[in-house]
């Protein structure tokens, strides 16, 4: 879960740039994906590699990351995996005789018998770090071969696990020779220079034309080169073939005037939603998913995280729209729902990096039983899709911003379009019911927009109150549970507040011992009676016991006399409770994060790819 890059530029542009600087920028836009420490090598007169524990900004005020000279360079920020973050840790790792440097995104799993292996031949490794064994290995090939790319791909097939690789060696001063599985990695292709990045954001300011690796792939670029070959087969791979454009801009990689990518990302949805229902309605793909989904003898849909949530959210739509029913499970619980499932059945994968490892897994494990994949991302040609048999795309553009803000109500709009299909396709959905939803659907961006624009004022009013509690409830029923569990995790994982969420009605089954005068209850009430009304019998028993409650409905809710805060947001069809409810719940996370002074876009022990099991 890190992010590495790397740069090779040729002789003119080496002197109009400087090569510790378009590092340096590099990491500071793949930082999101770890940040407890990073490293810099380049390759001027020799091999010189700066490195240190820190955030990249403290280490290069220490270090001078961007006042290293060269042509070629590569660099790495760190969520480290294997062995404490350190100086000594940090990437980039050398050899012994300090000639090839090597960063690395991943984890492998056979590094402990590769560095006996080594020890037993002399090598001294000098950290922790699994990554080291690569550049000893390397070493220990080149002095049989004398060829660094034949020495560096022995080492790589040598390798069990998940790797994106970059090393650089004095010995071929304008090459960066890379590797893939697994992990993503992305080539950015220039004239006069070439780039490595684990990210598209990464290269974005200096082209857009790019290439995504893909798995067992090996290869290098030049200044004036990029070449790769499939590492099974030793066949050449065309790369123009995989040459695309990248529409996204260099402003939506950035934060654009807002304090933090997070808020801006917030206030993002309502283009991004808008977008991603465009796409769909116009997406022949959707009716080869709706095709899949009708025959389907059972559907099973997963994700990890927010992804999840997502997920949960077309079980309910999908069996209350289409009547049929979606079993859904969290990803890295894969292996308890396995048995069963078998040719005949569809599972779908909703990930918005399309590389989490929970999700590729479970993916993998089904597809080997005949399972047909559909995956819902945001990132086209990552792992997941690539190994789908349809994908449908939500258009939030790059989330920077380590908590899934936009992302997570572009898959709920994307997948309730996918629910109404289902259902018009299945015959469940008359004609009247389909039109009212469809209509909500085609105008959730401006919905989105009027619900930023009326709870913004009180979101941030009332999340100094939540900041100052170490735990609350976020509860709700039916088809706000999802959202409910949403809004608990956005302020878990920014302002750290320890907050549970569970369907209401569990309360009085135990949950409600905890309850205490104060103890803060986020209540998210659906535009739905019947929930409602469950739900104020909920609230009541949570005030008699003292309860702080704040309410989410919408305007009108009988809720709002109930409840000692209310936070309108604006009437929708029920199935779209993920576009209205969860927006300022969002917010709430990020004013309480702000107000206890902690960063919100880099919180503490998370990255935003957990491209680890
Ligand atoms: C959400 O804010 C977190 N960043 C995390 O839970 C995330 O949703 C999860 O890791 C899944 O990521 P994915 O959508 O890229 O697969």
């Amino acid at each position: 879960m890190c992010g590495i890059i790397g740069a090779c530029l040729s002789s003119h542009v080496c002197r109009n740039f400087v090569i510790g600087e378009i590092v340096f920028n590099g990491l500071l836009r793949l930082e999101y994906r770890g940040y407890d420490s990073a490293g810099v090598a380049v390759i001027g007169d020799k091999l010189l590699v700066k490195k240190g524990k820190g955030k990249l900004s403290e280490l290069d005020a220490r270090l001078d990351f961007k006042g290293l000279r060269g042509c070629v360079g590569i660099g790495h920020t760190r969520w480290a995996t294997h062995g404490v973050p350190n100086d000594v840790n940090a990437h980039p790792h050398v050899d012994c005789r300090n000639a090839f440097a090597v960063v690395h995104n991943g984890v492998l799993e056979n590094f402990v018998e590769l560095k006996r292996m080594l020890q037993s031949r002399g090598h001294v490794f000098a950290s922790d770090t699994d990554t080291e064994v690569i550049p000893h290995l390397v070493e220990e090939y080149y002095y049989r071969t004398g060829d660094v790319f034949k020495s560096f791909k022995e080492a790589v097939k040598a390798l069990k696990g998940t790797y994106a690789i970059l090393l650089v060696t004095p010995l071929e001063p304008f090459k960066i020779f890379f590797a893939k599985k697994d992990s993503p990695l992305i080539i950015g292709l220039g004239e006069g220079f070439n780039l490595l990045a684990s990210d598209i954001p990464a290269v974005l300011p200096h082209t857009r034309k790019v290439v995504v690796i893909r798995d067992n792939w090996a290869g290098f670029i030049t200044p004036s080169e990029a070449y790769a070959e499939d590492l099974a087969s030793g066949e050449p791979v065309e790369l123009v073939k995989y040459a695309r454009t990248v529409e996204w801009s260099i402003s939506e990689a950035e934060k654009s005037g807002y304090p933090h990518f997070m808020l801006k990302e917030i206030y993002e949805q309502p283009r991004a939603v808008m977008e991603t229902v465009y796409g769909a309605l116009r997406d022949r793909l959707i009716t080869q998913a709706v095709e899949l989904l009708v025959n389907a003898e059972k559907v099973y849909i997963t994700g990890a995280g927010t992804s999840f949530h997502a997920a949960e959210h077309f079980s309910i739509t999908g069996t209350r729209l289409a009547g049929k029913p979606v079993i859904s499970f969290i990803s890295s619980e894969y292996d308890t729902f396995l048995p069963g499932a078998g040719e005949g059945d569809v599972l779908i994968v909703v990930s918005q990096s399309g590389e989490t490892m929970d999700s590729l897994k479970a993916l993998r494990a089904f597809k080997g039983r005949g399972v047909k994949i559909i995956s819902v991302s945001n990132v086209i040609d990552s792992a997941i899709p690539r190994e789908s048999h349809v994908t449908l795309y939500t258009r939030a553009g790059p989330e920077i911003g380590v908590a899934a803000t936009k992302t997570f109500t572009t898959q709920t709009i994307l997948l309730t379009y996918l629910a109404v299909r289902l259902g018009e396709a299945i015959g469940q959905l008359d004609s009247g019911d389909k039109e009212k939803i469809l209509g909500s659907i085609t105008s959730a961006g401006e919905l989105v927009k009027k619900t930023l624009e009326d709870t913004g004022g009180l979101a941030r009013k009332l999340a100094s109150s939540i900041s100052r509690s170490s735990s609350a409830y976020y509860l709700s029923r039916g088809v706000g549970v999802p959202v409910a569990k949403e809004g608990a995790l956005k302020i878990k994982e920014i302002a750290y507040v320890h907050a549970e969420s569970y369907p209401a009605g569990e309360s009085k089954h135990g949950p409600i011992a905890l309850v205490e005068s104060s103890f803060p209850v986020v209540f998210v009430i659906p535009n739905d009676s019947y929930l409602e009304t469950l739900l104020l019998g909920n609230i009541e028993e949570m005030k008699a016991r003292g309860a702080y409650a704040i309410g989410v409905g919408a305007e009108g809710s009988r809720a709002m006399e109930l409840v000692n805060e209310f936070i309108p947001v604006p009437r929708a069809h029920w199935a779209l409770t993920p576009i209205t409810h969860t927006i300022p719940l969002q917010l709430l996370a990020y004013y309480a994060a702000v107000e206890k002074g902690l960063d919100p876009d880099k919180p503490r022990n998370l990255a935003k790819t957990v491209t680890v099991e």
